[in-house]
């Protein structure tokens, strides 16, 4: 039996062919086929092989193996960041909630249906999406950019999620009343960042980058008392004047903070 590993770098298949196997058949060339290969080409040499062998018989499960992997993605962040179509990866390791935070988060902001969380800045939809697959509370995510929020809504259907949707919008027209609790990480990092961006979409502008956080800081202050905020890697949002600091996690970077 041999498993060749592969990973189509354009239809963003991943995945094992499993082929039983007989060296003394094959020959030992037969071997050397199955390494390094691009899924496409170690297909057509599995389909060669199996044509000077027919006793060789093919198992392909390339979809197959790209469902499981969807069904990981609320337990692993390479499975997640595998999930997403190839235009938006790369950015998992700075942009994107590690799950470990999100389960963490979720846990301590309420899983009960009635909790409506918005999540400031959603990005590919990770925070929102692995919420709801691991909880009944409601999840909104409000995105900037179209196309991180088109991707979201993807994996939303694909994932047949009800409980999470996402918004195209700039979040100065989010009126946080709708809400009951939210998540803050870090969403308009990159008005202040020279390098590491996302794309070149958003640049540096210190002027937007408080104008900004003053919206959301007003908004918050306006929710009632007992609403809960997380905050992950944003020591300069500052919220202390109307929030208490309840909890600290991962060396504290993730904050449970509550409104007073
Ligand atoms: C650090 S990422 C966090 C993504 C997501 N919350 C997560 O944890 O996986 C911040 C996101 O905020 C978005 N963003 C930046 N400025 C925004 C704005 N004014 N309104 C809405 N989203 C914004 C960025 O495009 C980026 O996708």
């Amino acid at each position: 039996m041999i498993v060749a590993y592969t990973g189509s770098p354009i239809l963003g298949l991943r995945g094992s062919i499993t082929v039983p196997f007989s060296p003394q058949k094959a020959g030992p060339k037969g071997l050397a086929f199955f390494v390094r290969e691009s899924w496409m080409r170690t297909l057509v040499r599995l389909v060669e092989v199996r044509r000077k062998h027919p006793l060789i018989e093919l198992i392909v499960p390339f979809l197959l193996v790209n469902k499981e992997d969807k069904s990981k993605i609320n337990r692993d962040d390479n499975a997640f960041e595998n999930a997403l179509r190839k235009s938006v990866q790369g950015h998992s390791y700075i942009h994107w909630t590690p799950v470990e935070v999100i389960m963490a988060a979720v846990d301590w902001l309420g899983t009960e249906s009635s909790n409506n969380i918005l999540d400031i800045g959603s990005g590919v939809g990770k925070f929102c999406l692995i919420g709801a697959m691991n909880s009944r509370a409601h999840f909104i995510g409000v995105e900037t950019r179209e196309d991180l929020v088109e991707q979201a809504i993807d994996l939303k259907k694909e994932l047949k999620l009800s409980n999470a949707n996402f918004i195209h919008s700039d979040i100065i027209n989010i009126d946080f009343k709708d809400y009951t609790s939210f998540y803050f990480y870090n969403p308009f990092c990159e008005y202040m960042a020279l390098s590491g961006g996302i794309d070149d979409r958003i640049k540096f502008d210190e002027e937007a980058f408080y104008k900004y956080q003053d919206y959301v800081a007003e908004q918050l202050k306006k929710t009632p008392k007992g609403t809960k905020l997380v905050k992950y890697c944003s020591p300069d949002f500052d919220i202390s004047t109307n929030f208490d600091l309840t909890d600290m996690y991962f060396e504290g970077q993730l904050q449970l903070w509550i409104r007073r």
